[in-house]
């Protein structure tokens, strides 16, 4: 997927992590207000997205229509299927750039309506019909030609049906659809079937979006999006959501650790949105929110806060706004960290932009201490030299270091180090190596 959008891993923020279906206009505002006001937009976060539950389903003249009761400033004259306008221009007047959500399918994962809309969808599942299945053109002119958008993130829940006889049932503010019922003809199993929709959907955002139009495809398991995503957008889920707990932590991880070889300027394994700020990641579990933010930092993982901002923790706006760990995050050169693992220790390496730039995360996984170490080989340095050590989360020097580094960790603790080093020289190596 060849553009020019996404040349570092996409920052902004989410509402799905701290509002899930219950969102509206006032709180992505508020949010993104905030995100001016507080700083962090300057430091690059600068992507405001809408998540599930903002379409209607009511689709009867074809074209995506708007949940008006969630977006008020929807409700245009000239459009009676109302338009997102007013808000991409309000997300615009901020100096920040705006996202929405879709499906390659019929609907989505939240699939459902509002039951106090005087809108109550009726008719066809093509006219209920809220994903982009076979509307990716119209959808994406949509979107990016006539509303204004910047980015746009696509899952993959859709491709499945409605049971046409199955009675919605209430849920909340939502009616809600009983499991969905798997279409024969494209089963969201078959990675050729999904891959081929997200390529339509991408010739569409490009046609529409132009050369900055970013494509999140937010499809996942061994045998989606992992394998192809970056042939079919600038980042792509290498794992179910983040839930608010360690172990589910670790495993968006270790989703996408190995993956360095996929990503680079344009495409980044996307391991899921920041949990920083709720549950095992909250202001009182600072450890483990900076052990968080710096595997995505190292990972180069998009940047997405998932928090209500409008009233956030100083503590956890300081974790997410640490200029530093964003630099490593957002590192030109574009390479994912590549790991090394022994028990619990964890060491990733990064290189960095500039001769014998570096960045290690030391990152201990469990419940008890540890000690981590990386040395001189997993580096790239030449044996013998000297590197200096800054610890990024404090923005100390540290002593300077030769042959290898060794920090002790405490329980869920990480480390994150920037050195500048004399980087080995690989025909030198080999020539050591070489029998006398
Ligand atoms: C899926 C995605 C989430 C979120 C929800 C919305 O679960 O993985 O990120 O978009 O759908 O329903």
């Amino acid at each position: 997927y060849e553009t020019e959008a996404a040349q570092t891993p996409p920052m902004g923020w989410n509402p799905w992590n701290a509002f899930r279906t219950d969102v509206d206009e006032q709180k992505i505002r508020g949010s993104a207000e905030a995100l001016v006001n507080n700083g962090l937009a300057q430091l690059g976060y600068r992507y405001v997205n809408i998540d599930d539950g903002w379409a209607l389903q009511r689709r009867d003249d074809g074209s995506l229509k708007i949940h008006d009761t969630m977006f008020p400033s929807a409700v245009v004259d000239g459009h009676p299927n109302g338009s997102f306008v007013p808000f991409t221009d309000f997300i615009h007047s901020l100096g920040l750039k705006a996202g929405l959500y879709t499906d390659i399918g019929h609907n989505t994962c939240a699939q459902r309506w509002d039951a106090t809309s005087p809108n109550l969808p009726v008719g066809s599942i093509a006219e209920r019909q809220v994903g982009s299945m076979d509307h990716a053109e119209q959808d994406m002119k949509t979107i990016f030609g006539t509303w204004g958008f910047d980015y746009v993130k696509i899952d993959a829940c859709g491709v499945a049906d409605y049971a046409p006889d199955v009675e919605p049932v209430q849920s909340g503010r939502f009616n809600v659809f009983p499991p969905y019922i798997v279409r024969g003809d494209i089963p969201n199993s078959d990675p050729d079937a999904v891959e081929a929709l997200y390529a339509d959907l991408g010739t569409a955002i490009k046609e529409w979006g132009g050369d900055d139009a970013v494509l999140s495809i937010c499809a996942w398991g061994e045998a989606l999006s992992p394998r192809w995503g970056n042939k079919r957008g600038n980042l792509w889920r290498t794992s179910p959501d983040i839930e608010f707990h360690w172990e589910s932590m670790l495993r968006n991880i270790d989703s996408a650790v190995d993956r360095t070889l996929y990503a680079g300027p344009g495409h980044w394994n996307d391991p899921d949105m920041l949990a920083i700020g709720h549950g095992d990641f909250d202001e009182n579990h600072l450890t483990e929110a900076r052990a968080h933010m710096s595997m995505w930092a190292i990972m180069a993982s998009p940047l997405l806060i998932g928090y209500d901002l409008r009233d956030a923790p100083q503590p956890l706006l300081d974790i997410l706004g640490n200029r530093e760990v964003i630099a490593i995050d957002q590192d030109a050169a574009g390479n994912q960290g590549v790991p090394y693992r022994d028990g619990e220790a964890m060491v990733v390496v990064r290189t960095l932009a500039g001769d014998g730039a570096r960045a290690v995360v030391f990152f201990n996984r469990g419940d008890e201490p540890v000690s981590a170490t990386v040395d001189w080989t997993q580096l790239g340095f030449a044996p013998g030299s000297e590197a200096s050590v800054r610890d990024v989360w404090t923005h100390e020097n540290l002593a300077a270091a030769k042959g290898a580094i060794s920090v002790d960790l405490g329980a869920h603790e990480a480390r994150l180090f920037r050195l500048k080093g004399t980087p080995a020289d690989a025909d030198a190596v080999w020539l050591d190596e070489m029998p006398g």
